[in-house]
Parts: structure tokens; C-alpha cells; sequence
């Protein structure tokens, strides 16, 4: 049974979990010359402390936006931004750089790895700005990584290096994980490999995470599924048969 919620409830939802990051009526209004684009129009969108979040919506309706407004790597043009109790909405540049630091890891469909360095070097290379990061070994055995930590990334298919990518961002702890799309460039079954990767970190680590995905599958994974349309939230959705590790469909 699915049953459709309200997105705020304040502050817990039904699940009895807290909120960690939430939007709040956020509206993104791109200025093109004469003409104004409205990527978000008063969106509602509540991330529950270690549930695993599925945001669906087509093309061009808002996901990538929201991520990064939610991500502190870009301002909304109303409404506001909360991490646990802070309000980012009126943040400077400083203190959101540090909240994403401190605090997001991020994945986006390529990978962005060093080319001359090994998994376990780029591994390493995001983990000496953190305060209490994993060993990039650890980050790379949830990975299920472990035996191809020395290899360069040109040495690894594309599901591979995605899952060393994910290594990077969850090695420093991060509260909350958003992933653009990561299974974007990926076969089938590469992406569920990933996916549950993804959900792996998640469980081990306490992780809020996020995924877009077009995946259809993923959905059985998740805990609550969202789906952007053209303006507001249109259904938040709380998975009550949630099913740990997916199987490849034709497994
Ligand atoms: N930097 C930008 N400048 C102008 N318009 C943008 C910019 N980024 C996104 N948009 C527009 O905002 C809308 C939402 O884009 P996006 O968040 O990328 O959607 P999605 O990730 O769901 O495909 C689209 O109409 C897109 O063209
Ligand atoms: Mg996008």
C-alpha cells in the first residue's frame, strides 16, 4: 500500500523520522534576456533523517535545480532552506560554501575522476579537507570496490568509476547525499549495481539520500518517492514494501 502524505508535517513525517534539509516554497526563476523561465514554483520538499528519497519528474521540470538549491550550490529566487533548524535561506557565500562542504556529498552523472590517479588517490584527495572522514579503503569496500582500489580510472568500466565517485562523496560522512541522475550514462545493469551501492552507503552510514533516476525500479528501494511536476511537489509518496537490493529484472 502507498500511501500519498502532505510534504510538511512539521518536522516529522509519518515515518516518525526528523527532517534534516528541507524546501520551502522554493522558486527558481531563471532570467534569459526578455524572458523569465520558472524552473520551481513554490516547491515543498522534506528530507527525512537516513530515509532513501526517489525524486521522478521529466525533463525540465526542476530536479537538477532543486538539487543544487538544496546542495547550497545555488540560491533559490523565494521562498526558504532549512538544515536541521539553520535557516540557508539568507546565508552568504561563505557559510553556504562551508554547509556544502561540511555537510553534502554529490553525485552527478560523469563521474569527474582524476585521470592520473588511482580510485583509492581520488578517494583520498576529497578526504583531506574533512574532519572525520572514512578511510578511502573503507569508502571503496562499501563499494563493493575493495579489489580495484589501485586501478586508474580509464582501468574501470563506467559503473565502476560511478561507484568510486559515490566513494568520494560518502568518505566524508556527509548528512545528506544527492545524486543527479547516476545512473544516467549507465547499461541497466551497471545502474543497478550502483543503485544499490548507493543504498549500501545509506544503510551503513545513516546517510539522507536522494536519487534521480529514470530508473523505474529504483522505486521498490526507496522509502519515499517524489515526483516533480511543472510547480509544487504533485506526490509525495511513502514506499511502505520497501524492498532492500533490488534484483536486475531479467536476473
Ligand atoms: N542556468 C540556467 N539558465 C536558464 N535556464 C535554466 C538554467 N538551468 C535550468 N534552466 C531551465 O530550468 C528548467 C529546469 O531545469 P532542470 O532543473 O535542469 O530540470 P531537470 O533536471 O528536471 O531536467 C528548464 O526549463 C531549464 O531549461
Ligand atoms: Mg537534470
Amino acid at each position: 500500500m502507498k500511501a500519498v502524505v502532505r510534504p510538511n508535517e512539521g518536522g516529522r513525517s509519518a515515518s516518525g523520522r526528523r527532517t534534516v534539509l528541507e524546501a520551502r516554497r522554493v522558486s527558481k526563476i531563471y532570467r534569459m534576456g526578455e524572458v523569465d523561465v520558472v524552473a520551481l514554483r513554490d516547491v515543498d520538499f522534506a528530507l527525512r533523517e537516513s530515509e532513501f528519497h526517489v525524486l521522478l519528474g521529466a525533463s525540465g521540470s526542476g530536479k537538477s535545480t532543486l538539487m543544487s538549491i538544496l546542495g547550497g550550490l545555488d540560491r533559490p529566487t523565494s521562498g526558504q532552506v532549512f538544515f536541521r533548524d539553520r535557516d540557508l535561506s539568507g546565508a552568504n557565500d561563505r557559510v553556504l560554501k562551508e554547509f556544502h562542504r561540511d555537510h553534502v556529498g554529490f553525485v552527478l552523472q560523469f563521474y569527474t575522476l582524476m585521470p592520473n590517479l588511482t580510485a583509492r588517490e581520488n578517494v583520498a584527495l576529497a578526504t583531506e579537507i574533512s574532519r572525520d572522514p572514512l578511510q578511502p579503503d573503507e569508502a571503496l569496500e562499501l563499494m563493493g570496490m575493495g579489489d580495484r582500489m589501485n586501478r586508474f580510472p580509464s582501468q574501470l568500466s563506467g559503473g565502476e568509476q560511478q561507484r568510486v565517485a559515490i566513494a568520494r562523496a560518502i568518505a566524508k560522512r556527509p548528512e545528506v547525499l544527492l545524486c543527479d541522475e547516476p545512473t544516467g550514462a549507465l547499461d541497466y545493469r551497471s545502474g543497478i549495481l550502483v543503485l544499490n551501492a548507493i543504498e549500501r552507503a545509506g544503510l551503513a552510514l545513516g546517510t539522507t539520500t536522494v536519487v534521480i533516476t529514470h530508473n523505474a525500479q529504483v522505486s521498490e528501494m526507496a522509502d519515499r518517492i517524489v515526483t516533480l511536476v511543472d510547480g509544487p511537489i504533485a506526490q509525495d509518496q511513502i514506499n511502505e514494501t520497501r524492498r532492500p537490493g533490488v534484483e536486475p529484472a531479467d536476473a
